[in-house]
């Protein structure tokens, strides 16, 4: 199948080539990895790097004077400036590396803490995942802080008019996921930017489920704090970033103290270093890290309008296709959402679909999907969830739909 973006040719042929356990078996049946949401998988030109570091360059970074330290250094900081030129961030310090999307959220969270009082408000969506909730309300448990939710209406779409009536209570953070990972919808982001600094507010945007099909600008979105993990787009598991503006990371206190993170340490006093080593005391995941930069290369050289147009089409075909099956109901958006679906098939218990398709070699996730507020919400105790990548293609998804109606046949 070939689709025709602005300078790209997209071959998923070709490019499956490049996923070598997509030519694997499960249970004797040729694997369909439809668990994109969870996690990406690896292209061989990231297992490649990470076998290179490993064999070749080894070394613990920013410490040594010796060469395979000035090497490993080296090709870190480069992955920095490859994640920050993705971004489109103005500094390369401002970029943190991190374990993930998770470990970015405590960051702030925790920096917040010095930052808040009782007579503060801060917002969160209803659609966020568990690590964009959990983390606040430590934070409100900290500070006396108030959290306040933004509503989610019943097309799994957030209330944009309860936000604007939210504002008028001045809060001093918005948090908010780009793309919600149990549903699929593409949150209006630039109009919530937008608005929270309208009345003064910062904004956390959680990209981690967005990052696998947008390329975020995040000086154009103007977006106070931006994270992601590198497992979600191509790379390897335990390695994310935070962005944030210069002006934060100096506002922001360090998360963990410990070596690297430190200008001068006496037992009177410790000053630290600047940034981004503030931010990331003790040895990091070097390879992961340059691993996450190899793994961004990788992804723009198949060019992200070319992945958005082709996954928009799986999300079709695959909508109308399992929208055949009797007693499907697909939550969330129906337009305006990316290629996750999430859904139950009536009489069916979600676990039981996921664990039936299993045996026929098809990889869904089933159950709250880390969301157990948006479930609360549609009053089910779960979903079963179909998530699409690039690498995916129509005939795993018919495959995936006569394995739906088959499970649903058996468990009627
Ligand atoms: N956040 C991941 C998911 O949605 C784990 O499955």
């Amino acid at each position: 199948m070939k689709n025709q973006s602005s300078n790209t040719v997209f071959d998923v042929d070709t490019i499956r080539k490049d996923f070598p356990i997509l030519s694997r078996t499960v249970n004797g049946k040729p694997l369909i990895y439809l668990d994109n949401a969870a996690t990406s998988q690896t292209p061989q030109q990231v297992v490649d790097v990470i076998v290179d570091y490993y064999s070749n360059y080894n070394a613990n970074i920013h410490r040594g004077v010796h060469s395979l330290s000035q090497e490993a250094t080296d090709k870190y900081e480069n992955a920095r400036r490859t994640i920050q030129q993705h971004f489109n961030a103005a500094h390369a310090h401002e970029i943190i590396f991190t374990s993930g999307t998770t470990h970015s959220i405590n960051l702030v969270a925790n920096g917040f803490a010095s930052l808040l009082n009782a007579n503060d408000t801060i917002l969160v969506s209803a659609l966020e995942h568990h690590s964009n909730i959990v983390p606040w309300q430590m934070l409100c448990e900290k500070t006396k802080a108030t959290l306040k939710v933004i509503p989610m209406t019943s097309e799994g779409d957030l209330d944009m008019k309860v936000y604007d009536e939210l504002l008028l209570l001045k809060p001093k953070l918005v948090f908010v996921n780009h793309i919600s990972n149990a549903l699929g919808t593409i949150n209006p982001i630039e109009e919530m930017i937008q608005k929270a600094h309208h009345v003064g507010a910062a904004i956390l945007i959680d990209g981690a489920q967005a990052c696998p099909h947008i390329k975020p600008d995040v000086q154009k979105l103007d977006v106070d704090f931006y994270v992601t993990s590198g497992h979600k787009m191509c790379g390897p598991t335990g390695v994310g970033m935070l962005y944030a503006k210069e002006s934060w990371l100096h506002k922001l206190p360090p998360y963990q103290g410990g070596g690297e993170m430190i200008a001068e340490v006496t037992f009177e006093k410790t000053t630290y270093a600047g940034l981004p080593h503030k931010f990331e005391a003790g040895t990091p995941n070097i390879c992961g890290g340059i691993a996450f930069g190899a793994a961004i290369d990788y992804m723009n050289s198949i060019g992200f309008e070319a992945i958005a147009a082709y996954e928009h089409e799986l999300l079709e075909y695959a909508t109308e296709k399992m929208n055949t099956i009797e007693g499907m109901r697909i939550y969330g958006p129906k337009t305006n959402k990316t290629s996750v679906i999430s859904f139950n098939i009536e009489g069916v218990h979600a676990y039981d679909l996921g664990t039936i398709v299993d045996k026929l070699g098809i990889a869904i996730r089933t159950g709250q999907h880390c969301a157990q507020p948006i479930m609360d919400f549609f009053k089910i105790s779960g979903t079963a969830r179909a998530s699409f990548s690039f690498y995916n293609t129509k005939k795993e998804i018919d495959t995936l739909v006569e394995g739906l109606e088959k499970a649903a046949m058996m468990l009627r």
